[in-house]
């Protein structure tokens, strides 16, 4: 396949995700092609629904070059203390994550991998996730949810935007030139409902929920953690 022969930075090589060390450089001018120019709105909406007018600790999942990840520091108040964590296997990605942060205590970036998390557990509030599962195989879409499950606090959200079963003929097309472009099983699995089959198969299966779809292929997936006290 040819993403193997693509150069993988030595965190990258650890995992059987397909990493892009080699689109850095120009993934933020990829990025907005790639969604037919609604990246900016899909973001909106993963942070409306994170709901972040309270402090929250965040670990954004496979950040790429932290453009949301910032959007979601940004959005966090700013009288109170921020702590927005980034991570992506792909180091280059990471590099330009650092590069881009700017001046933002509390914005951490770091080269890890999803279904590996370098943190305690329930050490966040929020986690999110964008165009970052299609990237997955199935066994590592349900490592990757059961770490997300572990370092969440009791009560804490998640919300994840990815390609999901088309709901459009147009929607189909979109999903279907993704995986014919790419040739990525990954978003094929997609395609055919298997993000949906990993949660149902993760500590979230009866904690998830789809509030809203987009673009014909696209589904926001909320995560909700119990309260400890909940049974
Ligand atoms: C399409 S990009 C999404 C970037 C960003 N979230 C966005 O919405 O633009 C997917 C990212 O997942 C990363 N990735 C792939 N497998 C991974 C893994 N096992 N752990 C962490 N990141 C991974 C890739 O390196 C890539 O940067």
């Amino acid at each position: 396949m040819a993403k193997r022969l693509h150069p993988r930075s030595p965190i990258a090589q650890r995992t059987a995700g397909i990493t892009l060390d080699h689109a850095a450089p120009l993934y933020d001018w990829l990025a907005p092609l790639m969604t037919l120019g609604s990246e900016h709105r899909l973001h909106r909406r993963v942070v409306a629904r994170l709901a972040l007018d309270r402090p929250a600790d965040v670990l954004d999942i496979g950040c790429g070059t932290g453009a949301l990840t910032r959007q979601v520091y940004d959005a966090l108040p700013a009288n109170a203390p921020r702590r927005v964590c980034g991570v992506d296997a792909a180091e280059a990605m990471i590099a330009i994550a650092q590069k881009k942060a700017g001046h933002r205590p509390g914005l951490e970036f770091a080269a890890a991998l999803a279904e590996d998390l370098p943190y305690s557990d329930a050490s966040f509030d929020r986690a999110l996730s964008t165009f970052f599962f299609h990237h997955l195989n199935y066994d590592l879409k349900v490592k990757a949810l059961a770490e997300i499950w572990r370092v969440l606090r009791p009560g804490g959200q998640a919300a994840i935007l990815d390609v999901d079963i088309p709901y459009t003929r147009f929607g189909a097309l979109c999903a279907w030139s993704g995986y014919f472009l790419f040739r990525q099983p990954e978003i094929a699995e997609n395609i055919h409902g298997r993000l949906r089959d990993a949660l149902q198969n993760s500590p979230w299966h009866d904690r998830w929920s789809i509030p809203s779809r987009h673009s014909g292929y696209l589904s926001l997936f909320s995560l909700v953690k119990p309260q400890e006290n909940t049974p």
